[in-house]
């Protein structure tokens, strides 16, 4: 089965990799660039190579994954794909041309899915001749075991079903959910990250108090404000935006100390700092910073 990634930055690469660590997958990774998709694919084979030396795998078993991925336009390469899989820029207007385009590229029988973190899969769809379901990946995604599959209004029942079953097939659990604003995990994580930074942003208890009384007491595998940085802040504020937008209910509404953030740059591990310095390959609070 030949799966078309559009999009190669962190989800897509994710993606990617969970696709092509699993036989009876090939992947076309597509960006807007040729040299981005292969960008791509070199962070792929960047994690894939901390594995190998760590002794987890082994050189052969990597080069058999990264010989799954070809890099290159979708114009050139998504022709004969039976699934693509959208992570692109996460601007409604950016998924709906990517998707008009590919409605003139792929095949009929093609199924298009879009990563979208939280905007509506029925809008996306809009125009749109293929049928359209979202497949929503948690980061890292050749980690990650969860995969929501989300109906939007036009979804036709049998691309769920076949979205599903491929989820399966590459060790994933799907979740099918209803299209509402922010599916299920973000609806719940996010408002968590957003409660975290009113912690912070009130005093209550420094960033790595914070993290730590959630890692100890509640058993996650990261605290909510490390995980903001990990996920990037500025993504955390803008599913806030989103779900506030569409329900208008308060208990949405974004902290101010995350937007003034963003607006700062701080955004987290990619931007080298947020609640924490990532400098020189560290991980300090920036509480007194
Ligand atoms: N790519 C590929 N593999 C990765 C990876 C990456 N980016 N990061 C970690 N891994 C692999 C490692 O290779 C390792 O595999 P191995 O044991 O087979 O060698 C395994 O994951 C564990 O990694 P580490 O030992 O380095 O580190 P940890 O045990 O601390 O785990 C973690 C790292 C998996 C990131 C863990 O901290 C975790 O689960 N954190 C929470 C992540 C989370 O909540 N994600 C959801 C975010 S919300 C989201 O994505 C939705 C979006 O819409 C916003």
């Amino acid at each position: 089965m030949k799966i078309g990634v559009i999009g190669a930055g962190a989800m897509g690469s994710g993606i990617a990799q969970a696709f092509a660590q699993c036989e009876g997958f090939e992947v076309s990774l597509c960006d807007i660039k040729p040299e981005w998709a292969a960008g791509g694919k070199a962070k792929i084979a960047s994690a894939l190579g901390k594995r190998v030396s760590r002794g987890k795998m082994t050189q052969e078993a990597a080069d058999v994954i990264l010989n799954r991925i070809t890099t290159g336009l979708k114009e050139d390469i998504c022709q004969d794909c039976d699934l693509i899989v959208e992570a692109a820029f996460e601007d409604l207007g950016v998924k709906q041309k990517t998707f008009g385009e590919l409605d003139a590229i792929c095949k009929p029988e093609c199924v298009f899915t879009s990563n979208t973190s939280s905007l509506s899969i029925t809008a996306i769809a809009k125009n749109i001749k293929h049928p359209v379901v979202g497949m929503h990946f948690f980061n890292p995604a050749p980690v990650m075991k969860l995969v929501e599959v989300i109906a939007g209004v036009n979804s036709p029942a049998e691309a769920v079903q076949t979205v599903k079953e491929i989820a399966s097939k590459i060790n994933k659990t799907p979740v099918e959910v209803t299209e509402a604003a922010g599916f299920i995990v973000n609806r719940i994580l996010i408002p968590e990250i957003n409660e975290a930074a009113f912690i912070k942003m009130e005093g209550v208890a420094t960033i790595a108090d914070i993290d730590a009384a959630m890692k100890l007491g509640a058993n996650v595998p990261m605290g909510p404000l490390e995980l903001g940085d990990y996920i990037g802040l500025d993504i955390v504020v803008a599913i806030m935006d989103v779900m506030f937008n569409n329900t208008h209910d308060a208990k949405y509404r974004c902290c101010p100390l995350l937007r003034k953030m963003v607006f700062g740059g701080h955004l987290g591990v990619k931007s080298g700092k947020g609640f924490y310095n990532y400098a020189n390959g560290g991980k300090v609070a920036t509480d007194a910073q």
